[in-house]
């Protein structure tokens, strides 16, 4: 970005903080010497643990005061405002505090990939590279820093929850929410999730880790019943979320929209007492998905927490239920108490959120890191990445506004970009063009732009280029699912025809999933850049020249077709199914179809693996601009088995390998052939090698025993593979386990 731009937003962001709303408003106000009464009460000594403060202030609720802790109060736009709802911050929902006692109000917002709805509230945030971009990163470093900076800016525009935290597991690779999620395997997703949310938590906003559980397509949301054994369940979606508590330890779970095996998962007592609360042990809060209650006896018995945004269920139905001895007193008490517990927790009471102006110019530095880590180079043809700024003359660049922008994934995850507040599922590209980022990296060249919306037009200024990179684009949401996985609006007719005018042809693909592509044999070299953030144009352009070499790594499989999917045909609601207003708002509601996911444990690569079925890009897959050996492969067994081998940089180029280890359980343990257990993103320069040593947890090597309700590990032989790709694994060994 230009000098000029940069002030321009500089100034922008000040003069919003200005107009914005002073900080005390969307929280109560108090006079001193309340304060200093506040700060003595015994819940305010922070030598307390969580539990003890939360149960202090338990004890001085009154009834009331519980059931105002367990809803929402509304959200902008949904239904008629209510009389509180000046207290609220602009966010998608919030809680009232107790000013008495000094509980503040819990004010929430969505922040998938940065803060939503900004514009809308006032504000400004940064948009960082999709959440499944961030999966492809493999690093749990890079997920802190990606989780500190959205808790950084929630703080700032007076936010103290995040709704972030989607960790569904890429079942469903047409689901329009896959860009807000961390890929298809359970190990990775859970790990990184949980790393984003620990560190978006230290900045002392509740954390989230949603959508809870098997919402794993956005058609018939709200009415769609789940079929899956519950062995299935723990093994694949669920391991993601208790991963993912275990490291980031949220403060809420958001439970579904969707029904599993029955009962919607907002009422659904296997989920949310028996897995998360009993055997998981999750000390925080349970809150519904927007609209996702459907009860107040079946939900609160079943260990729904807090009803959002309104309370339908959880106000005076909830209060009533109480007072007739429906629900015991002991029960509404352990909602109110879990509610306590994560503001104490995560630092909200003692650390009260103070507005201030985001750093704009951090965001960036941060957004377009985390974007060049994400990019995957999955095809490089005679080395014609990186280009060669010395020799390259004229550059041709094609198709999907790069002369303006890049793509982000809408729905309540859509961050906006400067300006004024955008419509639902209006097609939000962020104002970091390619044309420019790729134009500054040659200054002396001719680089020129072609919408792309005839292709022979394209072509034609394809043939007289010395390379072209035709911009592909494929544009998701919540709320749909894709029909399939190919490019829309003709671009894979687009793309031959590029590639047939000129041999020098890159694609930049912007998606949230995977797509297929046609044209593959046709073409030198393809990046994946998913969404790729404010900054996203300049990483890709850094990519490109290779001022940064590529070290990301598919976190899900890009299949052939979708006819080879687990489901070929996308299950949707049948004619005449309820539609969500109906379903969301009315009690006793049953879900009206099912998707049965008898893949089973057969989950991504999973799948293509047990099917023998060949695929475009696996899972793990990512190529550099070097190469690396591996060796040594060495497993030892024990309680937690270690597993060390040698990695090597064997080419020219500085680089990041992320070294994947896979296992093969015993046959008795009747899996699929292979899972992710371990991996170590390694920095390797020119001819360094390094020792990688990487010990595995036990439950990651065991299956989850139905019939007696928990993980064993079968005791056989296990075959250990190593290497660079799930389906590029040098290094082997077999190892008795018991
Ligand atoms: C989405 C959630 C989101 C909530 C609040 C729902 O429609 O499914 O992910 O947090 O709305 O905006």
């Amino acid at each position: 970005m230009h000098k000029p731009d940069r002030l321009l937003l500089a100034v922008f962001a000040s003069v919003l903080m200005l107009f914005s709303i002073p900080a005390a408003v969307g929280q109560h106000r108090l006079h001193n010497a309340e304060e200093e009464k506040i700060k003595s009460y015994p819940w305010m000594n922070q030598s307390l643990s969580s539990d003890q403060r939360a149960d202090l202030v338990l004890k001085e609720l009154t009834l009331d005061e519980k059931i105002d802790l367990v809803h929402g109060n509304g959200m902008p736009g949904w239904g008629k405002p209510r009389p509180n709802a000046y207290l609220g911050n602009g966010g998608a929902g919030f809680v009232v505090g107790i000013p008495r006692l000094g509980i503040p109000i819990i004010q929430m917002s969505d922040a998938a990939y940065g803060v939503r709805s900004s514009a809308e509230n006032g504000r400004y945030s940064t948009a960082l590279p999709s959440n499944v971009g961030s999966a492809a990163s493999w690093d749990p470093q890079a997920a802190c820093e990606y989780g500190a900076l959205i808790g950084r800016e929630l703080r700032a525009q007076g936010y103290n929850m995040t709704l972030g935290g989607g960790v569904n597991i890429t079942r469903e690779p047409r689901n329009g929410r896959t860009f807000e999620y961390m890929g298809e395997d359970p190990i990775l997703a859970g790990t990184l999730v949980g790393n984003r949310i620990k560190c978006e938590q230290a900045q002392h906003v509740i954390g989230d880790i949603k959508h809870y559980a098997a919402n794993d397509q956005e058609s018939g949301r709200n009415s769609v019943n789940v079929i899956i054994s519950k062995r299935a369940l723990r093994e694949t979606d669920l391991l993601a979320f208790e991963i993912g508590i275990s490291i980031g330890q949220p403060g809420a779970v958001m439970c579904s929209y969707n029904a599993v095996n029955g009962d919607f998962a907002c009422e659904n007592k296997y989920l949310l007492t028996d897995v998360l609360k009993d055997d998981w042990k999750f000390p925080g809060f349970v809150v519904s998905d927007w609209g996702g209650t459907h009860s107040t006896v079946k939900a609160s018995a079943a260990g729904l927490d807090n009803e959002e945004p309104m309370d339908e269920f959880y106000g005076d139905k909830l209060k009533q239920a109480v007072q007739s001895g429906q629900v015991p007193m002991a029960q509404l008490d352990d909602h109110a108490r879990r509610v306590l517990r994560s503001e104490f927790a995560s630092g909200i009471v003692d650390y009260p959120t103070q507005k201030s102006v985001v750093d704009v110019e951090g965001g960036f530095e941060i957004a377009r890191k985390l974007e060049e880590q994400s990019i995957v180079l999955l095809k490089n043809a005679n080395n014609i990445l990186p280009l060669n700024r010395e020799s390259v003359r004229s550059i041709a660049i094609i198709g999907s506004h790069a002369d303006s922008g890049v793509l982000s994934g809408g729905g309540s995850a859509q961050v906006d970009p400067p300006g004024p507040p955008r419509r639902w599922q209006e097609h939000v590209w962020f104002p970091n063009a390619p044309l420019k980022a790729v134009a500054a990296k040659v200054p002396g060249a001719k680089v020129q732009f072609d919408s792309g919306e005839n292709p022979e037009s394209a072509a034609a200024l394809a043939k007289n280029s010395d390379v072209a990179i035709v911009f592909a684009h494929q544009w998701e949401s919540e709320g749909m699912d894709l029909p399939n996985l190919s490019l829309p609006e003709n671009q894979d007719a687009l793309i031959e025809q590029v590639a047939a005018a000129n041999p020098h042809t890159i694609v930049v693909i912007e998606s949230g999933t995977a797509v297929t592509m046609p044209w593959v044999d046709k073409i030198s070299g393809i990046l994946e850049a998913w969404y790729p953030g404010s900054k996203g144009a300049d990483a890709i352009a850094n990519v490109l020249f290779g001022d940064v070499n590529p070290s990301a790594k598919l976190p899900m499989t890009f299949p052939r077709s979708v006819e080879d999917l687990p489901h070929p045909k996308l299950v949707t609601p049948p004619p005449g199914a309820q539609g969500r207003a109906a379903v969301m708002r009315t009690g006793e509601a049953k879900p009206t179809f099912s998707v049965n996911y008898d893949e089973g444990l057969k989950v991504g690569y999973k799948w293509y693996d047990a099917e023998k079925q060949p695929v475009l890009f696996p899972f793990g897959y990512g190529l550099s601009y070097t190469t690396y050996g591996y060796s040594g492969l060495k497993v030892t067994p024990g309680n937690s088995p270690s597993v060390s081998f040698e990695v090597k940089n064997t080419g020219a180029r500085a680089g990041a390998e992320v070294a994947e280890i896979y296992v093969a359980l015993p046959a008795s343990a009747n899996e699929p052939p292979k899972r992710l257990v371990g991996w170590s993103k390694v920095q390797l320069n020119p001819g360094e090698s390094k020792n990688v040593e990487v010990s595995i947890d036990p439950k990651y090597l065991s299956i989850f025993d139905e019939g007696a309700n928990s993980w064993k590990l079968v005791p056989g032989s296990y075959t250990f593979m190593v290497g660079g790709s799930s389906q590029d694994l040098p290094l082997k060994q077999n190892v008795d386990l018991k």
